[in-house]
């Protein structure tokens, strides 16, 4: 198996590039509007941010900068397939201009231009970005009325195009069921606050000159693709940055594509697979590791588990993970000036198919010895789920 990493230095605004309904998922954290680090950016894009910013008129900026933003929208509706998926990253942003403190809330804006492109909005996600610095203030200090609330989190928006995405194919529905999330995942990566996640160090990229990188947690990006794709599907963040959604795509068998306009990231987003390869590589192998531990845990609380894992023996909760197998990297190599491509381990077999027990096979993925219930098992705490989507 090989997946391919493309990457175009250009303006999003213009994806050209890619035909129409031609990725599964954009996954992305543009630009922030109103916070001073990307007035640049977007004052290049549009001359009137500038002066509208030194003139004070920070909610004229604000509008420009999204317009700038809503561009880069349209053209990730058209190029997502129908049923296909878009995680933006984003945060508000606190400012004060001629002395007026305010919020400019980004994640609000964002998402009434989702709709407005025909984007059906979904649940989203709070990411409470664990702080080193709990007290810092802003404000009147002790003194009330006139002390702000500390902004410690970001919205992950999740949206999509259209309705639920048709698997009609059978080799397609046969890459979703392998796709599959261990039970223990799903329960926690689908839960509305990630409290788990670490903000990336922002190191200061020497070559682009810019203070901070902006990049979000690798671990952020890997999750949100195996939740919203499946293996072999692609990727597309369209303010690439540093790479980060790329290295994730390729940890969790996905195909990419990003869009950067800052040439200078190349040799960061082009760094030697050495840099990130032994890590994408651990954090795809440490899901079965921290299967199995869970399924000791399980275990030894008396807890059953009443299935199995087809391609590695453990037990799993529920038949939905039975034929599931985890992509593990094993080298990248760079094709073109701006394309990897990554190889991967050969999925481990699933049985041979063995005779038959007398009185007949046990249905797939099931433990065998355990008679089938003829009721449906008692629901247990946080599990169920809509088979429609
Ligand atoms: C918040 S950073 C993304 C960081 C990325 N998620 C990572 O992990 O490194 C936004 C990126 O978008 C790029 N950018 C800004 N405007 C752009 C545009 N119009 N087209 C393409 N890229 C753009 C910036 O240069 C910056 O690298």
């Amino acid at each position: 198996m090989r997946t391919r990493h493309r990457v175009v230095f250009q303006d999003a605004a213009d994806l050209s590039f890619l035909e129409a309904a031609s990725v599964e998922l954009v996954l992305t954290s543009p630009p922030y509007p109103m916070i001073a680090m990307w007035d640049q950016a977007f004052s290049r894009r549009d001359r009137r941010i500038a002066p509208a910013l030194r003139e004070g008129d920070g909610w004229q900026a604000f509008g420009w900068m999204h317009e700038a933003l809503d561009r880069v929208w349209r053209e990730a509706h058209r190029v997502l397939r129908p049923g296909g998926f878009a995680c933006i990253v984003v945060g508000d942003a606190v400012r004060s201009l001629r002395g007026r403190f305010a919020l400019y809330p980004n994640h609000a804006r964002i998402l009434q231009a989702l709709l407005e492109i025909g984007f059906t909005p979904l649940p989203s996600i709070l990411w409470r970005k664990q702080t080193n610095a709990p007290t810092k203030f802003m404000g009147s200090g002790m003194y009330p009325a006139g002390a702000y609330v500390t902004l410690e989190h970001e919205h992950i928006l999740i949206a999509r195009k259209g309705g639920p995405r048709s698997f009609t194919a059978i080799e397609e529905k046969r890459r979703r069921r392998e796709s599959a999330l261990f039970w223990e995942e799903r329960n926690g990566w689908y839960s509305d606050v990630w409290f788990d996640l670490k903000g990336t160090r922002q190191e200061r990229l020497s070559a682009s000159g810019r203070d901070r990188s902006g990049a979000f947690p690798f671990e952020l990006a890997y999750r949100l693709i195996c939740m919203h794709t499946i293996r072999g599907d692609t990727v597309l963040d369209p303010f690439l940055g540093t790479g980060t959604t790329l290295r994730a795509a390729a940890a969790a068998g996905r195909h990419s594509v990003g869009c950067e306009i800052e040439k200078d990231l190349r040799a960061e987003i082009f760094a030697d697979p050495a840099r990130w390869l032994p890590a994408a590589r651990h954090r795809a192998a440490s899901r079965l590791e921290e299967h199995r531990v869970f399924v000791a845990a399980r275990r030894a609380s008396g807890k059953t588990l009443l299935h199995e894992s087809r391609r590695y023996g453990f037990p799993v909760i529920t038949r939905q993970e039975s034929e599931l197998w985890i992509p593990l990297p094993a080298a990248a190599r760079r094709e073109a000036e701006d394309l990897w491509v990554v190889s991967y381990d050969e999925p481990p077999a699933p049985p041979a198919a063995a005779d038959p027990p007398a009185g007949g096979p046990a249905p797939p993925g099931r433990l065998p010895g355990r008679r089938r219930r003829r009721h449906p098992p008692p629901r247990q705490a946080s599990f169920t789920w809509d088979e429609s989507g």
